[in-house]
């Protein structure tokens, strides 16, 4: 047994998520980490909300709310509709906790320890009529990479290049529109990434368990020399900056840049799972306290990418303390909103809250699952998530299970029927479910979330071509015992299918389980197909039919959620 860490990126407390959001990251996340839970492995789910920085207080501004009370009540709107969707983790936390703060302290002032960090004055944009420094989002203007208007301080939207605040064409205030600015200089601490860039290069070379959107990323942030990175901020919602455990001079209205806190909410996340739960998150993190067997995984989508793979590590090699960093890496590109973006300013797109007001979590976790943005970007668009609803889950998945169930229903008296010897049918079936579990597994162990979702479909397939095969319908009257292995061996391979679609579809796969009695235990992935397949449930077991598992998408609904969500822009 394995002891695997799953992380995904820290949504930002400034609103709901998006499904591009819960494509990228969180989702993929629970995947996987079911996954291996039901291989037997020892699985610690963490994530947070990120909530410091200019996403949070421009956020707060704009609900007219303090921004503490704010984080407080978005976390828990986000921890609840991850709950609705069934993202079963460990611990939801949050990086505005004390635990947050501590770390973050600590890792500024080992790094300062270390000669990696620098006092330096800086140029910043000043509002004048805001009568305040605009960092980052607090300053929006025309992007110099690609002309984009609206691009922030931080980051274009558009092309996705980080930016420098003063390096924005026509400058105005975020908060106030105000274009009266000025560039005034201002002190600040920096991160001395250029000292680390072999130390970073020589840990990326030997990361192992990236696939490749990952460590091309990677590559690009270092082909391209790093830079100081300046880690403080003029705000005041943060952690403070501190020297020595008191309060930094000169430093006072201002805290750590959300970027520098935001990945140590993993580590402190853990911290807090380990305080409700009497746990130990040292022997998670630290490789001095039996951290060194941990696998670590983390998901995120490709604009985190970078601080992941140098910005972070950078933190965390150059503390030179033995903490864990991350073993795989699993970098996703962008969901589309019919080619455009999903946008959670301009609210574009659908979010969590409205997709749950439309359909069961499981039809969303599916298609996001099965055609996640893996090898390029992918076009959400509603006639696509139609086609793939009616087909895969109602068609292929739901047909199978219904047509089974019922006929053994009514012809064996809702029994799972004696007598009978394999066949041919039973034959090609068992090595075709072989095969395909294997193929699974080795999808979801690479991450490969379209392939294990492409095998799952193939192997819910599998099933009707037998039952076509075994035509227990037509032997019924014939012969019995022929017809009683066919429904046998049917309704044993709806439990397999069950059981392996149980990390992207949990609430289903319970359903169909629950109804055909296997019990919790018997729920892990299957280390003998064949075993499964002809004798998963006894003979003699009484069964139910479960309700109709996926209702069709009709074209009316697609119709009048086109009209309310938009469609082609
Ligand atoms: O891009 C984002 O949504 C960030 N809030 C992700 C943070 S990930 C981690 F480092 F905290
Ligand atoms: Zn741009």
């Amino acid at each position: 047994m394995a002891r695997i860490l799953v992380t995904s990126a820290l949504p930002y407390i400034n609103g709901i998520k998006h499904l591009g959001n819960l494509a990228g990251s969180m989702l993929p996340a629970d995947v996987y980490a079911r996954f291996q839970r039901l291989r037997g492995h020892e699985v610690l789910a963490i994530c947070a909300t990120d909530e410091h920085g200019t996403p949070a207080e421009l956020a707060a501004a704009a609900a007219g709310q303090d921004v503490a009370q704010y984080c407080d009540e978005q976390h828990e709107v986000q921890k609840a509709l991850g709950e609705r969707f069934n993202l079963a983790w460990d611990h939801f936390g949050r990086t505005s906790s004390d635990w947050n703060m501590r770390l973050t302290q600590h890792f500024a002032e080992t790094l300062e320890a270390n000669g990696l960090i620098a006092e330096v004055v800086e140029k910043q944009v000043y509002s004048i009529d805001d009568a305040r420094f605009l960092p980052d989002r607090y300053v929006e203007g025309t992007c110099p990479n690609c002309g984009f208007e609206k691009a922030r301080g931080d980051q274009c939207d558009n092309c996705g290049k980080l930016l420098d605040p003063i390096d924005l064409i026509e400058p105005y205030s975020a908060v106030s529109g105000s274009k009266n600015l000025e560039v005034r200089d201002t002190r600040h601490l920096q991160l001395r990434q250029t000292e680390m860039e072999d130390r970073i290069r020589a840990w990326v070379d030997a990361a192992e368990g990236w696939p490749p959107l990952a460590k091309s990323i990677a590559y690009k942030w270092l082909d391209e020399g790093l830079r100081d990175r300046t880690i403080t901020r003029d705000l005041k919602w943060g952690v403070p900056v501190t020297k020595d455990g008191a309060p930094r001079e000169g430093f006072e209205d201002k805290v750590f840049y959300v970027w520098f806190d935001a990945p140590i909410g993993y580590i402190s996340a853990t911290a807090e799972w380990a305080d409700a739960t009497g746990n130990d998150w040292e022997s998670w993190w630290r490789t001095d306290k039996g951290a060194d067997d941990v696998s670590y995984v983390q998901f995120m989508g490709k604009d985190n990418v970078a601080f992941h793979t140098v910005s972070f590590p950078a933190t965390i090699l150059g503390s030179q303390e033995p903490w864990k960093t991350v073993d795989k890496l699993k970098a996703f590109n962008w969901l589309n909103w019919y080619g455009g973006k999903f946008s959670t300013s301009s609210k574009r797109g659908v979010f969590m809250d409205q997709a749950l007001e439309l359909l069961p979590a499981d039809y969303w976790r599916w298609y996001l699952t099965a055609y996640a943005p893996e090898g390029g970007d992918a076009q959400f668009t509603w006639e696509h998530f139609q086609g793939v609803i009616n087909t895969d889950l109602a068609n292929v998945l739901g047909n199978f299970v219904n047509r089974i169930l019922k006929f053994a229903a009514s012809r064996f008296d809702g029994v799972i029927p004696e007598g009978g010897e394999t066949g041919e049918h039973e034959a090609w079936l068992a090595g075709e479910v072989d095969q395909r579990l294997k193929a699974i597994a080795a999808h979801y162990e690479a991450m490969e979330f379209r392939k294990a979702g492409a095998e799952t479909r193939a192997l819910w397939a599998a099933g009707n071509e037998y039952l076509t095969r075994a035509e227990p319908w037509s032997h019924f009257k014939t012969d019995k015992d022929k017809a009683a292995v066919g429904v046998r061996t049917g309704i044993n391979l709806a439990v397999l299918s069950a059981i392996v679609a149980q990390p992207v579809i949990p609430e289903t796969a319970a359903k169909i389980l629950d109804a055909v009695g296997v019990p919790e235990g018997n729920r892990t992935w299957p280390s003998d197909a064949g075993a499964v397949l002809l004798d998963a449930l006894p003979r003699g077991l009484g069964f139910a039919v479960p309700d109709v598992l996926f209702a069709k998408i009709e074209d009316e609904q697609i119709a009048e959620w086109s009209e309310r969500f938009g469609g082609a822009v």
